[in-house]
C-alpha cells in the first residue's frame, strides 16, 4: 500500500486510479472490436448553452471517450432552443445507427421540460441510464444502463473489495439519478440493509452515524461532520460543488458533501472530492456505451 493512500489508518477510495484500470480495459475491448471489423463505440452528447460546469463536465467525458478510442460528437445548441426542436433533435440521433449512445447534459434552461426530454431517448442508447425503461430494469441482471453514477459506486466498492452484503448503508439524498438508484442497487446486488434518508429526515444524524457504508449526494459543500459518522465506517462522497476560491487559478475548487478532513480520521474508507465518485461516474458512461456498441453489433 502506498503512503498517499492512506490518511493515518483510513484508506482513500482512488476513483481516480481505479477509474484509469476499467479505461485501460475497455481500451482493449475497442481494440479487439475494431479487430473483429466493427467502428469504435460513438457517444453523442447534446449540450445546450454557455454553462461553465457543463461545458467542462462534458469536456472531460470527451476526453476520456479520446482516450479509450470512441468516437464522440458533442451537438451544442443555443439555450433558447424549443422543446420540440430538441425532441426533433434526439429524435435524429436515436434513428441513427452511427451511434450507440446519447446523452443530454442536465441541467436544461426552465422552458424544457428536463424529464420529457431524458425519456425521449432511446433506451438502448440511454448510456447515462434516466430513462424510465433502464430505471425499471435495475434489478434485472444484465439488461438496461444502470444510472452512471451509482453503478459508478458500486464499482469503486467492488474493485476496493468492501462487502456490502448484510451491512447497514445509509444514503443521504434520493434524487432520480443518485440516491434512489444508489439504495436500490446496495440492496441488490449488493445485498446490503439501506437506508434512505432526505431532506425531510428527522433526526439525520441517527441513521448517518449507524452506517457502515455511508453514500452522500446531497450537493451542500462539508455536511456530514465527524459527529454524523461511525468509526470505522465506509465514505462514499458523491457531493461536487463549486466554490468559489480566488487564490486558485480556475477561481473555484470543488466541495464535496462530507468535511474530509475530520471525517477521514475516524472512517475505514473514504472517497475524497475530487478524484473519487466524479472519475467512477465517467468510467460508468463508458462502460454504458462500449454496452450500447455491443448491443447495436
Ligand atoms: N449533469 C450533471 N451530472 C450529469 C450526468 O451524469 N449526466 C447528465 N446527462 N447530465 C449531468
Amino acid at each position: 500500500m502506498k503512503e498517499q493512500d492512506t490518511i493515518q489508518n483510513t484508506r482513500i477510495l482512488d476513483g481516480k486510479k481505479v477509474a484509469t484500470e476499467i479505461k485501460n480495459e475497455i481500451s482493449e475491448s475497442v481494440k479487439a472490436m475494431v479487430a473483429a471489423g466493427h467502428r469504435p463505440p460513438h457517444l453523442a452528447v447534446i449540450l445546450l448553452g454557455k454553462d461553465g460546469a457543463s461545458h467542462t463536465y462534458v469536456g472531460g467525458k470527451e476526453k476520456a471517450c479520446r482516450e479509450v478510442g470512441f468516437t464522440s460528437s458533442v451537438i451544442n445548441l443555443d439555450s433558447s432552443i424549443s422543446e420540440e426542436a430538441l425532441l426533433d433533435k434526439i429524435q435524429s440521433i436515436n434513428n441513427n445507427p452511427d451511434i450507440d449512445g446519447l446523452i443530454v447534459q442536465l441541467p436544461l434552461p426552465d422552458h424544457i421540460r428536463s424529464e420529457k426530454i431524458t425519456e425521449a431517448i432511446n433506451p438502448n442508447k440511454d448510456v447515462d441510464g434516466f430513462t424510465a425503461a433502464n430505471f425499471g430494469k435495475i434489478n434485472r441482471k444484465n439488461s438496461g444502463f444502470l444510472p452512471a453514477t451509482p453503478q459508478g459506486v458500486m464499482e469503486l466498492l467492488k474493485r476496493y473489495k468492501i462487502q456490502t452484503k448484510g451491512k447497514h448503508a445509509v444514503v443521504v439524498g434520493r434524487s432520480h439519478i443518485v440516491g434512489s438508484p444508489m439504495s436500490i442497487l446496495l440492496a441488490r446486488p449488493g445485498d446490503a440493509t439501506v437506508t434512505l434518508c432526505h431532506r425531510f429526515t428527522k433526526n439525520l444524524k441517527e441513521f448517518t452515524s449507524r452506517a457502515d457504508i455511508l453514500v452522500v449526494a446531497v450537493g451542500i459543500p462539508g455536511f456530514i461532520k465527524k459527529d454524523m459518522v461511525k468509526e470505522g465506517a465506509v465514505i462514499v462522497d458523491v457531493g461536487t460543488t463549486r466554490v468559489d476560491d480566488p487564490n486558485h487559478p480556475r477561481g473555484f475548487v470543488l466541495k464535496g458533501d462530507v468535511a474530509f478532513d475530520e471525517v477521514a480520521t475516524k472512517a475505514s474508507y473514504i472517497s475524497p472530492v475530487p478524484g473519487g465518485v466524479g472519475p467512477m461516474t465517467i468510467a460508468s458512461l463508458l462502460m454504458n456505451t462500449l454496452k450500447a456498441a455491443k448491443l447495436q453489433h
